[in-house]
């Protein structure tokens, strides 16, 4: 493969603006109109066993895990199979119960992260079936996986995680929208969510026409000390993510917060000095999101919003096209990479190689 940077002064530029396509590319072939699901070649799991799924457990580290937490939801909506996500680092010391009904899932970039790996032999020396979703085609965690889904976002170079974030998503919409195909998710539903994932490279390339928009939102925002991120239900991973890139390439705090937990502690927090991000989706918890607004304007803070509309209560909106309810989490992180891009940029910060950090975190 080539590592040119293709005209970008950096691989997370060049990386983020690869997201149209690469999405595109962890969609092809795999979309079955006629039944209203997808194939999943690589997966190893029939119907029949597919049915039996009691639980399915996700585990994963940084931003993958994130990817696993907007994973598990997309799984547990459409296929209604209790799903939840766990960083790998963590279940691996816990002496977890393994349960036989249970589906693991291993989700890394790299494929080489210790502590996923680590996670996935113990469960296999336990007898569990363990799924890959995985960016690195026979990397570790694959050839270790008793099947899975492969990302093909295509190499990654920047530490930090972009395209291959996006694609994960992606890439669990495809896993929920199979299994749920095979248990309740109805052809109607089934329809819906393809044409949602068909829609979004071009919503994309949309997203990315705002990229000098976000850079003056940016300018007003670096400079602080420390910034929140708030989003309910879907939107928190959002916000999880947002927060993490941000402190990743800029080094300011960050923290992320469920919107409805403000009120039982960091609300305290909030004052001018430090801005929330928050994640408003047009979706049924809207108003709810709109009413943190408000607290969040009483106390004088300062509020970026990403939002399918305007936000009066917001200081600055940017509005990113609506989609499923499901598959929006995915076009909302979109404007939050650049956000962080630019952020960091304008503090004169190494992009592409933040400190402290290696791409892939391959001993314990
Ligand atoms: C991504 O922004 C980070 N470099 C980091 O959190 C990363 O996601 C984590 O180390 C897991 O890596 P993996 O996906 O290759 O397993």
């Amino acid at each position: 493969a080539s590592y040119d940077m293709g005209g970008h002064d950096t691989y997370m530029h060049k990386e983020i603006s690869e997201q149209p396509d690469a999405v595109d590319r962890v969609l092809r072939g795999r979309i079955d109109d006629r039944f209203s699901t997808v194939h999943l070649g690589g997966l190893n799991l029939d119907p029949r066993e597919a049915r039996t799924i009691r639980r399915i457990k996700i585990l994963g580290c940084g931003t993958s895990y994130h990817a696993g937490l907007i994973g598990a939801s997309l799984i547990e909506g459409m296929a209604r199979i209790p799903a939840d996500a766990e960083p790998a680092s963590e279940f691996r010391y816990r002496n977890p119960v393994v349960d036989p009904d249970t589906l693991y899932i291993a989700v890394s970039q790299s494929g080489e992260t210790y502590d996923v790996l680590a996670a996935v032999q113990e469960l296999k020396r336990k007898g569990a079936r363990v799924l890959g979703v995985v960016n690195v085609v026979g990397s570790a965690i694959a050839r270790e996986a008793d099947g899975g889904v492969y990302v093909h976002a295509g190499p990654e170079v920047c530490v930090v995680s972009t395209k291959c974030f996006t694609n994960t998503v992606v890439a669990f919409a495809l896993l929920a929208l199979h299994l749920g195909r095979i248990r309740d998710l109805s052809v109607t539903d089934g329809k819906r969510i393809i044409e949602g994932l068909r829609k979004l490279p071009a919503q994309i390339e949309e997203i990315l026409k705002s990229e000098d928009e976000i850079k003056q939102i940016a300018a007003e925002y670096a400079g602080a000390q420390s910034m929140m991120f708030i989003g309910r239900v879907r939107g928190y991973p959002v916000a999880l993510e947002a927060s993490l890139k941000l402190k990743e390439i800029s080094y300011i705090h960050a923290e992320a917060y469920p919107a409805s937990e403000l009120k039982h502690g960091p609300l305290a927090l909030i004052e001018p000095a430090l801005p929330t991000v928050a994640i408003v989706p047009d979706d049924d918890l809207l108003e709810k999101n709109r009413a943190a607004l408000e607290e969040i304007k009483a106390r004088s803070g300062r509020i970026l919003a990403v939002a399918h509309q305007p936000q009066a209560k917001a200081d600055h909106t940017i509005v990113v096209p609506k989609n499923e309810d499901e598959l929006d989490p995915i076009l909302m992180g979109i404007p939050l990479q650049l956000f962080a891009y630019h952020t960091a940029l304008a503090m004169g910060r190494d992009i592409d190689k933040p400190r402290n950090l290696a791409k892939s975190v391959t001993v314990e």
